[in-house]
């Protein structure tokens, strides 16, 4: 693991700023990956241009192609065959929309990871910064968290936090929050890459989230404040 490069997918569904993140990292060899393909659920989500212009495998498994909504299952199905084609040690959701069920989760054949746009288990789902101001938060934030059945709950293994500002509306927390997001999910993959959480074998694995008794307990926090 440490010596070889981490070979990722991302799954996709919009802009794909972060996944650009991880492009531009891989381009300079800041981070010891190799994307080995996207899959996207949007046929016109912006980061399919970022993957085509870095010459990126993409796979475009559109649930809305010729007016007719792709049924989950069928592009679980898809997406399966696909990473099984591409073999990646880690499944990154960057920005994905959809809900997985157990089922794909369980049989992908790489662990996976989620970005999410809140310090988690604060608000899981969607609208998150506009709930974090309604809630009168001091503190918000991103977490990277392993991806379970159960929606935005499995292990937190990182976040970025900073102050809400009282000036913020939730466009311009979005925006701060992103800017944590590009540092805290190629933090995220550099532990990663460099076997943080490998097995004997050099696998990625997150059966056991242990880590040495001196470093903190999970998760760990990078905070941003000004
Ligand atoms: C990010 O805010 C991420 O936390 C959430 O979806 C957004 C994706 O943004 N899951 P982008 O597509 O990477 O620009």
């Amino acid at each position: 693991m440490n010596k070889q490069k981490l070979k990722i997918a991302v799954l996709v569904s919009g802009n794909g700023s972060n996944l650009q993140v991880l492009i531009d990292a891989q381009k300079t060899a800041e981070l010891p990956i190799e994307i080995v393909g996207i899959i996207s659920n949007k046929e016109d989500a912006y980061a399919i241009k970022r993957a085509n212009k870095a010459a990126i495998n993409i796979a475009v498994l559109s649930h809305t192609s010729s007016g007719k909504r792709m049924k989950i299952s069928t592009f679980e199905q898809h997406a399966l065959n696909q990473l099984k084609k591409w073999q990646p040690d880690l499944i990154v959701l960057a920005g994905f929309m959809r809900v997985l069920s157990a089922g794909f989760i369980n049989a992908c054949p790489a662990p996976m990871i989620n970005l999410h746009p809140s310090l988690l288990p604060k608000f899981k789902g969607l609208n998150t910064h506009a709930r974090a101001i309604d809630n009168h938060e001091v503190y918000h934030g991103c977490s990277v968290h392993v991806v379970t059945a159960e929606l935005d709950a499995g292990t937190v293994i990182a976040q970025a936090i900073l102050k809400i500002k009282t000036s913020d509306t939730a466009a311009t927390l979005q925006n701060r929050v992103h800017e944590l997001e590009y540092k805290l999910l190629p933090w995220v993959v550099h532990l990663i890459a460099k076997g943080m959480f490998a097995n004997d074998n050099q696998k990625v694995d997150f059966s056991q989230l242990a880590t040495p008794e001196c470093l903190p307990a999970l998760p760990w926090k990078l905070a941003f404040f000004e």
